[in-house]
């Protein structure tokens, strides 16, 4: 489980360049929300969508590389 948490309300990294910059290395392919491929399991808190999403979710997951946290949320990730 990963804590992730924007430095500020102006903050407008994705889900998934927040984790990039804090040395993850979170699978994702084309980052724009179409191919599914970064979806991750949202375990706490609750996410905005700058996209809607496009790619396959299944409930309770997200698209990380087209959504910002709200606050502070907890993801599950998978990484290579
Ligand atoms: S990397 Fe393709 S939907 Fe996120």
């Amino acid at each position: 489980m990963i804590s992730v948490t924007s430095t500020s309300s102006s903050d407008s990294r994705t889900v998934l360049q927040i984790l990039k910059d804090s040395n993850q290395k979170p699978i994702s392919q084309c980052e724009k929300g179409f191919c599914g491929e970064c979806r991750l399991k949202l375990k706490k808190g609750t996410v905005d969508y700058i996209n809607d999403p496009i790619g396959f979710t299944r409930k309770g997951e997200i698209l990380p590389c087209i959504c910002k946290p709200v606050g502070d949320i907890e993801v599950e990730v998978t990484c290579i």
